[in-house]
């Protein structure tokens, strides 16, 4: 099992990768408690014995099911079952398991303990680790949320045996992003290597920057038109395939920009293309739209702010040139 901890003074917590992770649960169950209330989904069939009294309470499938009508389903349910700020909350699932049970066990009572065991590849180098809850409203996702780190987080490998090739190769847009933010040799690691490298990456930036002050919106390399492409409409891509195709646009403008080289850029098709990923614009995608998205990303921060790569390293660049964002979208489909 490898250990990687979250280092967050009071609120520091363990992160165990490894082959049978779940059973581990029971040794990081917070001190003196009672009850654990087991959130997870239909489909997913990971059960977990936290070793005191339990019940479990499902909720429905994709990003519909994460939202403010789940959180009162989930708060209500776990009122009327007698759940205390002394018990703890295990989140067993993908991103919208942890993001939302995650978000309920933040504001329940003002604060309940929270596990994930994020049995999705993405779930574990990414959503369950760093303390970001939330759940969408109809005017856009994640809108609503709250810092609340986990108690601990168990990524067992073993999980990911079942799931869909297609939720697999997601997750592997979300760890090709990890290659450029400093994890070497990434796609030649053993797999629970390769999610505890990007677990100790994010546990870095997330313990020098908890809330997203500065360096924390690295993260968020290849995410500016991976969210355009996810809002814009229909395309049919999971959030790590839209990301693949970001990071190799974010590749581009840094390219254009002369802040990355050839090679560099070569090297960020390489990984993208490694994973099986894609990496071009698809076909009907209305370039109008995704510019008028980029102008309202929450991320961005006095005009367009990509996170580009270059000689520092990752880092988030203000662009105004909207030529340049245009030229760069078109050329890529
Ligand atoms: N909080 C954060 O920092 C953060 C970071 C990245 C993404 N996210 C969020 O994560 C969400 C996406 O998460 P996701 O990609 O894990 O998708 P997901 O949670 O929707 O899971 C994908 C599908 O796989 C199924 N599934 C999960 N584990 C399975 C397993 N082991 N076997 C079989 N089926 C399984 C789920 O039921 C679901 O149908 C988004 O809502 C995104 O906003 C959050």
């Amino acid at each position: 099992m490898i250990e990687i901890v979250v280092a967050l003074a009071e609120r520091s917590y363990p992160v165990l990768v490894g082959i049978g992770a779940r059973h581990r649960l029971l040794d990081v169950l917070p001190i003196g408690v009672g009850r654990a209330a087991i959130v997870t989904q239909p489909g997913i069939d990971l059960p977990v014995d936290p070793g005191v009294e339990c019940a479990t309470f499902t909720i429905g499938d994709g990003e519909e099911a994460k939202d403010l009508g789940t959180v009162e389903d989930l708060c209500r349910s776990w009122a009327g079952w007698g759940l205390t700020r002394g018990d703890v909350v295990v989140a067993v699932g993908g991103g919208v398991v942890t993001d939302t049970a995650g978000f309920a066990a933040a504001v329940f009572h003002r604060g309940v303990a929270v596990i994930h065991v994020p049995t999705t590849l993405l779930g574990q180098v990414d959503a369950a680790i760093g303390g970001k809850t939330g759940v969408n409203l109809p005017e856009g996702k994640n809108l609503v949320g709250a810092f609340w780190q986990p108690s601990a987080v168990l990524c067992d490998i073993e999980a990911l045996e079942t799931l869909p090739p297609r939720e697999y190769r997601s997750g592997l847009g979300e760890m090709a992003k990890y290659a450029f933010l400093g994890v070497e040799d990434l796609a030649d690691l053993p797999l629970d290597e390769a999610v505890a490298a990007c677990v100790r990456c994010k546990a870095d930036v997330v313990a020098a920057d908890e809330r997203e002050g500065g360096r924390r919106a690295i993260l968020n390399y290849g995410h500016t038109l991976a969210h355009a492409l996810e809002t814009a409409g229909d395309y049919d891509l999971r959030h790590g395939e839209a990301v693949a195709i970001g990071l190799v646009y974010a590749a581009e403008l840094a390219r254009a920009l002369g802040r990355i080289d050839d090679a560099r850029l070569a090297a960020h098709r390489r990984v993208v293309a490694g994973y099986d990923l894609p990496m071009t614009i698809p076909p009907t995608v209305d370039i109008d739209q995704l510019l008028g998205l980029f102008a309202r990303d929450k991320k961005a921060v006095g005009g367009v702010t990509f996170v580009l790569d270059g000689p520092a390293g990752v880092e988030p660049v203000r662009i105004g040139d909207e030529h340049l964002l245009r030229d760069t979208l078109e050329a890529m489909r």
